[in-house]
């Protein structure tokens, strides 16, 4: 599978890191694109990837390239997965997939005319510790509670305080402690208690979320752009209780059934960021157009309660005035 990359930011950088360290022969980082051509071939000779391109049209014309892997800022993700797809490419891009439901929804339809991949790259879903953690959930009986915090200082990166660049930390933060519930307890849920504060620029600094899953379980999600929080999960049920450290990286957990403590600690095969890629390898060779551990319908779930915080911010980024930014 070789892999093109449209963006030369930081993730992208990380992704190759990741991808020059796992050193598996059928995911090969094959071509990188910037805006600018200095700036591309630089991003390729330091990460060791054999072909760059000055635009990111240019690299989609290189019929060589199996998978697009989107790492722009979120605002561009819609534009950069249509012209993606209009090039016949399988597409693998950056959380959140777009910025509201309406712009995904059209990109999944044209992916599926196209008979194209089209994969939200939540890399988080892929790791053997969401799964263990997934299948703890049969065993706990009648999940009362569910609180989640997750916070660092992120004000000073100048795309996250940016509302042109669909900043905030409801995107870059939120779609984490969002997802790990959904994992876990499905994508039922309701908004049914928000509190939050907005930063000079418009976007959303910190988010005090309350949802309701199943019409049963109570989930409390804190998030924060401007201060440190612990990166922690607390889950109570009739028979136990579940802690995890780490809401985007699962590091820890402690499982208790029936006062029964057991303690497991999550390792991956590099930093886990490599599964997202080794899945989606799989599924293109199985013909297989979205992966089961983050499908259409879990990035449009995501999306749903985005949209639904946001309009009760009352945060439109600019270009979503004219018709939801289609
Ligand atoms: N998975 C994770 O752990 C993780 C972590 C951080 C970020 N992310 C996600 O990855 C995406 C990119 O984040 P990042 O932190 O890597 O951003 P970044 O460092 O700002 O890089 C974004 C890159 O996008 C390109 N770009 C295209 N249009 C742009 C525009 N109008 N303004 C600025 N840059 C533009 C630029 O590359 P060229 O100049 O080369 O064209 C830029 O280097 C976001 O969706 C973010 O949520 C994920």
């Amino acid at each position: 599978m070789n892999i093109g990359i449209i963006g030369t930011g930081s993730i992208a950088r990380t992704i190759c890191k990741t991808l020059n360290t796992l050193k598996d022969p059928e995911i090969v980082l094959y071509a990188c694109a910037s805006r600018r051509e200095e700036k591309s071939k630089l991003f390729a000779e330091e990460n060791n990837i054999k072909h760059f391109y000055g635009s990111y049209e240019a690299m989609l014309k290189d019929s060589n390239v199996d998978l697009v892997y989107i790492a722009t800022p979120h605002s561009e993700h819609y534009k950069h997965i249509k012209m993606s797809l209009e090039h016949n490419k399988n597409v693998l891009c950056e959380k959140p997939l777009c910025v509201n439901y309406k712009q995904a929804e059209a990109m999944f339809k044209l992916a599926d005319e196209k008979k194209l991949l089209l994969q939200e790259a939540f890399w988080t879903r892929f790791t053997p510790a969401s799964k263990y953690l997934k299948t703890l959930m049969a065993s706990f009986n009648n999940v009362s509670q569910v609180k989640i915090t997750f916070g660092m200082y992120l004000k000073h990166i100048k795309r996250l305080s940016n509302p042109s660049l669909a900043g905030g930390a409801l995107l870059d933060l939120g779609v984490y402690p969002i997802s790990m519930a959904m994992n876990l307890l499905g994508n039922d849920c309701q908004l049914t208690d928000l509190k939050y504060h907005l930063l000079k620029t418009g976007v959303d600094k910190d988010d005090d979320i309350t949802l309701i899953f199943n019409n049963k379980t109570i989930v409390n999600i804190r998030i924060s752009m401007a201060k440190p929080m612990f990166s922690n999960f607390t889950l109570k049920a009739e028979n136990g209780s579940l802690k995890v450290k780490g809401i985007n990286l699962h590091k820890k957990a402690e499982v208790n059934f029936n006062n029964h403590v057991t303690k497991v600690n999550f390792n991956n095969i590099v930093n886990g960021y490599e599964y997202q890629f080794i899945k989606v390898k799989e599924a293109l060779k199985n013909n297989l157009l979205q992966c089961q551990e983050m499908t259409k319908e879990d990035s449009l779930a995501i999306l749903k309660v985005l949209d639904e915080i946001r309009k009760k911010e009352n945060i439109v980024y600019p270009f979503e005035k004219l018709n939801y930014g289609l």
